[in-house]
């Protein structure tokens, strides 16, 4: 083992049936006034976008069709719901890896994410039920 560990909060992904009624909603009812065009993610089966915080932000995800990961979670909760929390690592891999050695279940292989860059997901019953993502920190420093 090193001493890996994980770096800033880099957001908080919610699940929603209709991304542009809960774009509504943090405009209307929270005041955001910076969030981002969606755009499809056709291999993860989503559609994203992100409303920017000062510290964070908030990751709205629809499913696109029913093979979508995100499909089931909104059939079990159809208003929605937090989905998952995003952390950085330094390095996806060496991140896999010390998940591994510390023996969480690592979903799946290191993919390109939201923010283009390698993510992965630890299974929720690693951390408490929470479904835990790692991201790659972007190397350009922006989030
Ligand atoms: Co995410």
């Amino acid at each position: 083992m090193t001493d890996f560990k994980i770096g800033p909060l880099n957001h908080v992904g919610v699940a929603v049936p209709d991304i542009e009624a809960a774009m509504d909603t943090y405009r209307t009812l929270y005041g955001a006034t910076d969030i981002t065009t969606p755009f499809d993610m056709p291999a993860q089966g989503v559609k994203v976008c992100f409303v920017n915080l000062p510290n964070s932000q908030i990751e709205l995800i629809e499913p696109l069709n029913e093979e979508s990961p995100i499909w089931n979670f909104i059939q079990k909760n159809p208003k929605g719901g937090q989905h998952h929390v995003c952390f950085e690592v330094e390095d996806i891999h060496e991140a896999v890896r010390e998940m591994k050695d510390r023996g969480a279940t690592v979903l799946g292989e290191p993919r390109i994410g939201a923010h283009g860059t390698p993510i992965i997901f630890v299974h929720p019953k690693n951390s408490n039920g929470v479904l835990i993502e790692l991201m790659e920190t972007p190397k350009d420093g922006a989030h």
